[in-house]
């Protein structure tokens, strides 16, 4: 669920509220040994998300130090995983925010606890719309991943010999989200470069950044564009390429008239790459979860212990994966 402007102010208000109820907070005590961290993300049941908790809680069983790890699908929730995570005496969390304005209302409230915050996938916006760049963060490099995902549809068109004129792109939008935006401008600028269609490019903007909000986007565009025989697929992640594959399927689409590609490289391609027929759902850029996890929660920890700022953004890279070498990569990228 994502939230408008004015209900970031309410909870930025609310955050206000608490502090004046409550007094002035003041940092936990800390020494190296005594250090909690919170792992909050916007959908804990996803496979990268779950990843990426799992490999922080492995790094910290190895250097000594606790997860612990908490759902913040909205912004009500995070506020009370911030409390919840004081009261356990943590010193600071990673988070990926189920919406990127509530930036301002989460480092009010994380303030006040004297905690260190690093956003891992989904960078704080402010309120003047302009990405927190005080807050320490980690993410894709979108517009290049975005740009592989390009690169790989026209590559299997080339390779099916479809011609660029009688080709659909349907391009499933997140333009509240920047790293979603980003990507799926990557993808459309390389299939343009490669000399697809513009006007046969058609947007399904989607209300989450997960699979059935993708579908429900989707059908009606198949729908409407029953004119075109082959699509192309891309979004922000593989989640939502699915969602788009399914709708495609339940259109009446088969595998061959569709390419989707997508994002992430999770149990949710995996899941798809193993079944015995192939679907319209070509491949997918993999980037490790696992070092995001892992990396976020080292650069807090060295923060907490040692008090070095992590970088302001570090953008980390991908590969393509598809049912002929997914085993490989994911082995390759610790998956
Ligand atoms: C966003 C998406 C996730 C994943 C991460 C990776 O949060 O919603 O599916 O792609 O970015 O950074």
């Amino acid at each position: 669920m994502s939230f408008k402007i004015p209900m970031t102010r309410t909870l930025l208000g609310m955050a206000v509220g608490l502090a004046l109820s409550v007094g002035p907070l003041t940092a936990q005590a800390q020494s190296d040994d005594d250090v909690t961290m919170g792992f909050i993300v916007k959908k804990p049941e996803q496979a990268w998300f779950i990843n990426e908790q799992d490999a922080a809680t492995k790094l910290g069983e190895e250097k000594g130090f606790e997860v612990v790890r908490l759902s913040g699908e909205d912004g009500q929730q995070v506020l009370s995983a911030i409390d919840n995570l004081h009261s356990q005496g943590a010193q600071g969390f990673v988070i990926c925010p189920p919406d990127v304005r509530l930036g301002p209302a989460i480092m009010h409230r994380a303030k006040q606890y004297g905690m260190k915050v690093v956003t891992v996938d989904d960078r704080f916006v402010g309120t003047d719309g302009e990405p927190m760049e005080n807050v320490p963060h980690l993410g894709m490099s979108g517009y290049k991943i975005g740009q592989q995902v390009g690169n790989a549809i026209a590559a299997e068109m080339e390779r099916r010999g479809w011609d660029p004129e009688n080709v659909a792109a349907l391009r499933i939008t997140n333009y509240e989200l920047p790293t979603a935006k980003a990507r799926t401008d990557g993808a459309t600028d390389a299939l343009l470069e490669s000399g697809f269609k513009k006007d046969n490019i058609f947007d399904a903007p989607q209300q989450n950044t997960d699979t059935s909000s993708a579908f429900a986007a989707a059908s009606p565009v198949f729908a409407k564009r029953g004119d075109f025989e082959h699509w192309v697929i891309y979004a922000l992640n593989e989640e939502s390429v699915l969602g788009g594959v399914r709708a495609s399927e339940q259109y009446g689409l088969s595998a061959d008239q569709v390419i989707g590609v997508g994002i992430n490289g999770s149990g949710a391609a995996f899941a798809e790459f193993s079944r015995e027929k192939p679907t319209g759902f070509h491949g997918t850029v993999a980037v490790s979860s696992t070092m995001h996890g892992r990396q976020s929660a080292a650069n807090l920890y060295k923060w907490i212990t040692e008090g070095e700022k992590p970088p302001a953004n570090t953008e980390t890279t991908g590969t393509l994966m598809t049912r002929d070498n997914w085993k490989d990569v994911r082995e390759e990228l610790g998956l």
